[in-house]
């Protein structure tokens, strides 16, 4: 050989060493085995999929809180993702109830990158943390950070409850707070720095990540928010119990000594209780049924509360909402004359299951109030359908969210922004498939790759300029806790001022939006008054 050829062939042995070297990391458990893997525009990364954080949440552990993940001897294989957990709508060979992974993934094993957690949404029924499904981090890895992802459990396996402590509920969120205790210890391994730890959560996963904020369980593993699109600052009505019971009596179990309908729905496979606890779904839009639950462990006051008295992690927070959020989500119905029809009549009996809310009053007919704000007293008739739609949106996200930024501006700064770009997908379209709308969620296509749309953003496309941007936005704020966006000094809104960053194809500081719309919710259910409904209270 030539010494020109074996300098080539040392050479080319070294690459396949240090190639084969950093997809393997050894922490305190044991090793992890990771994959190669590409970004959009074609640098390498490299994935660590599927790795269990906690003990399979199965038989005798099911409606419990999660139990650690023990030590292993040899490689873990963590070259392909894990299973997604439990629920309806994905093909069953991706589905286990052993689904309690957590996802890893880097460029460099040996610096001190930021780490971005991604708490995927769904209303608490849906979602998963798949590389090809709900979260690909092949934006994301365009720049140097740790992006990490997770499953945790949901519908009746993430949050029955009896109210006892047989089955105080939250294991969903407790499971997330084991995974940020596992990224709190193992990921300076894979060049990420424990101290630098964004949480980011959409819809469901975003009222999670304003939870971890007030949840003594979660303090210290993270050090700033991204809240995009929902928030647990609203008089949100949640009766898991109510739920927890009913799911016993159409399985036929016992439905009140805890004991023995714990044990009866214990030994029924999961397919049984997904199926029945998904038929509930009301006029085939996804409610959220299953949530939290104030049990004195997780959680000790309503969020709300907690948020007013400044009782939450001091971090700087990003957040905000899209354009229309759920404006046109009803439109599926606009033929069911009839429904909307009895919806108009018979307001009041739709309006807390539709809108999560709890509108007794003994004093004024909140119902009635907000029916004749939005739709004028006029029947609910095809051209009024985004009026409805509106408070949807309301109700689910614009009021929670305002008053987020609301009560926590008086303590950090807070990035506040409203999402107007319109590309050629979203959530919901017309029949030409032209999007209406930017939708709730119609955002995240632009950080994270998701097969949910009818196409992904690639780098040819024309929205490819608003993956580069928001993918910037969310690093420089994970890295410095203040967002970097198109050279526009971003100001956040803090003690004495409210700024709302727009976010088009053009970006532009500017003030509220809608700010009447927001007063009457305020009025409605008054942050003094947010109080923990009937159902909730600490375990008894
Ligand atoms: C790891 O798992 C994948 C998928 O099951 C398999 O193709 C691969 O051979 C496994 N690798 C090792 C080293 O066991
Ligand atoms: C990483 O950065 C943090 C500050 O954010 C510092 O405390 C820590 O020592 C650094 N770790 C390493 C391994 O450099
Ligand atoms: C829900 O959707 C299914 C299938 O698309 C349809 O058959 C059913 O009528 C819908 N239910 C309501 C209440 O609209
Ligand atoms: C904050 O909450 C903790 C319990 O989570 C409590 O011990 C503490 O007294 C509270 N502090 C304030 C200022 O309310
Ligand atoms: C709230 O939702 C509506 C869509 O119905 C939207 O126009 C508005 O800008 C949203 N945001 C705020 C902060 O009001
Ligand atoms: C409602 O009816 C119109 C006219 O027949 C049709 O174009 C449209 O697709 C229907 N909408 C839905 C949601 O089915
Ligand atoms: C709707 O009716 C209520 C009383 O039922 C009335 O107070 C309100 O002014 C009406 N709103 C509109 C827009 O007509
Ligand atoms: C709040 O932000 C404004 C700019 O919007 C700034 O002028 C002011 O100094 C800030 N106030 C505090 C207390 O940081």
């Amino acid at each position: 050989m030539t010494n020109l050829l074996k300098i080539f062939v040392l050479l080319l042995f070294l690459e396949l060493l240090s190639a084969q070297i950093s997809t393997l990391v050894e922490t305190h458990l044991g090793k992890i085995r990771g994959s190669l893997m590409k970004t959009e525009k074609g640098s390498d990364f490299i994935g660590f999929r599927g790795i269990k954080y906690a003990e399979p949440p199965i038989g005798e552990n099911r409606f419990k809180p999660p139990i650690a993940i023990k030590p292993w001897s040899g490689e873990l294989n963590a070259t392909t993702d894990g299973f997604m957990c439990p629920q309806v709508g994905k093909p069953m060979h991706l589905l286990s109830e052993d689904c309690l992974v957590i996802n890893v993934y880097t460029k460099h094993s040996n610096k001190n990158q930021s780490v971005v957690v991604f708490i995927h949404g769904g209303a608490n029924i849906y979602g998963n943390s798949h590389s090809e499904h709900g979260a690909g981090p092949e934006f994301l890895m365009e720049n140097d950070i740790v992006f990490v992802t997770m499953n945790y459990r949901l519908g009746p396996f993430g949050f029955l409850t009896t109210r006892t402590k047989e089955a105080p509920g939250n294991y969903g969120y407790l499971d997330q707070v084991m995974a940020l205790e596992w990224v709190h210890d193992h990921i300076s391994k894979f060049g990420g720095n424990p101290r630098s730890v964004t949480i980011f959560g959409i819809s469901s996963g975003s009222i999670y990540v304003s939870l971890h904020l007030v949840s003594p369980r979660s303090q210290g593993l993270f050090h700033k928010a991204i809240i995009m699109s929902g928030s647990a600052t609203a008089d949100y009505e949640f009766d898991n119990l109510h739920w927890g019971r009913k799911l016993a009596r159409e399985l036929a179990c016992p439905i009140y000594n805890p004991p023995d309908v714990l044990d009866c729905l214990r030994k029924l496979p999961w397919t049984t209780i997904v199926s029945v606890a998904s038929s509930w779904d009301f006029f085939n839009m996804t409610d959220m049924k299953w949530s939290y639950q104030i049990d004195g462990h997780f959680l000790t006051k309503p969020p709300t509360v907690t948020f007013a008295e400044g009782n939450f992690s001091k971090i700087p927070i990003l957040t905000g909402l899209t354009k229309d959020e759920y404006t046109f989500m009803f439109n599926i119905h606009e033929n069911n004359s009839g429904l909307l029809n009895d919806i108009t009549l018979n307001f009041a009996k739709y309006a807390p299951k539709f809108f999560v809310h709890n509108f007794d009053d003994p004093k004024i007919d909140k119902t009635k109030i907000v029916q004749s704000f939005y739709l004028g007293n006029q029947s609910l008739a095809k051209q009024k359908l985004s009026n409805f739609g509106k408070i949807f949106s309301d109700s689910m996200a614009n009021y929670s969210i305002n008053r987020l930024v609301q009560l926590a501006r008086k303590f950090v700064d807070v990035y506040y922004y409203r999402f107007d770009y319109l590309g050629r997908f979203g959530v919901f379209e017309n029949w030409e498939g032209k999007p209406l709308g930017v939708n709730h969620a119609d955002d995240l296509q632009y950080i994270i790759k998701r097969r949910m749309l009818r196409k992904t953003i690639n780098p040819n496309d024309p929205e490819w300029f608003m993956v580069t941007r928001m993918v910037k936005v969310i690093t420089t704020f994970a890295e410095t806790g203040s967002p970097e966006l198109d050279g526009v000094k971003w100001l956040p809104s803090n003690k004495t001022a409210v700024n709302t960053m727009y976010i088009g194809r053009k970006v532009k500081l500017g003030f509220e939006p809608l700010k009447e719309r927001l007063q009457l919710w305020d009025k409605l259910f008054p942050v003094e008054i947010s109080s923990a409904p009937a159902e909730q209270g600490p375990i008894i």
